[in-house]
């Protein structure tokens, strides 16, 4: 009587198998700068490991489950030689019962564990001299890191806008802070997401394994420009890191402009005192607004708002009117005129 072959079935089976094979064989960090399965460090790899695992376990019972499914289509299905067969009506068999509820049992105990080991090990907090900290501030829509360990000669910490440095191969412990609302610290090859609540101080740590830039993105809607709160981690080799903390915490370097100014720059460092100091900062200038990023190193960060490549026909296009290149930014369209930006741009890029 019934004698559909259910191609339905076996099409459904290999197109979630095709499915799974292609995302599996291309998600390299290379390509793929956000993908959580190429790990890159001692905290990410922890996840991946329950990921992988998982990803076994259901893939072989998804194997075994179809595939009785689809033996039991064929092998029962109607027929010319069965045309009225009725199965016998039969209930309940216990030992099939205890089986089918044993095995999942024991699968989510296999889960369990290092799930469970997981969740100790993410949760540690370590100190020591191997430990180097980063004080991680989200706002809308940027993220700003203070070093606490790295302190100036005016005696505050080094803070980076946009970039996370941080040295290879050393564990990283890092405290949330937000200073708006709720955002999530996401650096999807180094570690997990975790959120970053105003008014509280989350924890999390993470090391990466090689020397590189890895994208970072604000993981828990917090308003317009939410999908453009991006950063980067840059982890450098001991001596490049070194020279990095060496550069930050000198004297000479702290501070932008520096002698044989021009006028134009002499006038754009002008502008920033009186203009820009409302919300930001500009180390060694009277400048020292906490609104919006610090710029004291503008040209080391990576991009203009997060949203742009840092160069100087991106920096005059976001002067021009910042709210048309990042909805619902904080800084609001000064009306700049065209000689503005010009000193502006000329002075910005004096700030090493
Ligand atoms: Cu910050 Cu989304």
């Amino acid at each position: 009587m019934l004698r559909r072959v259910p191609w339905r079935g076996v099409f459904s089976v290999l197109a979630v198998l095709a499915t799974l094979m292609v995302l599996t064989s291309c998600a390299s960090g290379e390509e793929f700068p956000q993908t959580t399965i190429d790990p890159a460090g001692e905290a990410a790899e922890e996840i991946q490991s329950v990921y992988t695992l998982v990803w076994w376990l259901s893939a072989v019972v998804f194997v075994l489950v179809e595939g009785a499914l689809i033996f039991i289509l064929f092998r029962y299905r109607g027929g010319k030689k069965r045309p009225n067969e009725r199965p016998a009506p039969i209930h309940g068999n216990v030992r099939l019962e205890i089986i089918w509820t044993i095995i999942p049992a024991i699968i989510l105990v296999v889960i369990l564990v290092p799930t469970l080991r997981g969740i100790v090990t993410l949760s540690e907090t370590k100190t020591g001299p191997d430990v180097f900290r980063v004080d991680v501030y989200g706002q809308q829509f940027f993220w700003q890191f203070e070093y606490p360990d790295l302190i100036k000669p005016d005696g505050t910490p080094v803070v980076t806008t946009g970039t996370m440095n941080i040295p290879v191969d050393r564990r990283v412990e890092i405290r949330l802070h937000s200073r708006d609302v709720i955002h999530s610290f996401w650096v999807p090859r180094l570690a997990g997401k975790t959120d970053v609540v105003p008014g509280n101080v989350n924890h999390m740590w993470l090391e990466a394994d090689t020397a590189g830039t890895y994208q970072g993105q604000c993981a828990e809607f917090c308003g317009l420009s939410h999908a453009n709160m991006r950063f980067q981690v840059n982890a450098m080799a001991a001596d490049q890191f070194n020279q990095w903390m060496n550069s930050q915490v000198s004297a000479s370097n702290a501070s932008g402009g520096g002698g044989g100014e021009t006028d134009l720059v002499a006038q754009g460092k002008q502008i920033v005192e009186t203009v820009c100091s409302a919300c930001h900062t500009v180390a060694g200038t009277s400048a020292n607004g906490t609104v919006g990023p610090e710029l004291s190193h503008f040209t080391t960060i990576p991009t203009i708002a997060g949203v742009l490549e840092n160069n100087k026909e991106n920096l005059r296009k976001w002067l021009e009117n910042p709210p048309a290149v990042k909805p619902g930014t904080a800084m609001p369209n000064l009306n700049l005129s065209q000689e503005q930006i010009d000193a502006l741009v000329a002075y910005l890029y004096t700030l090493k």
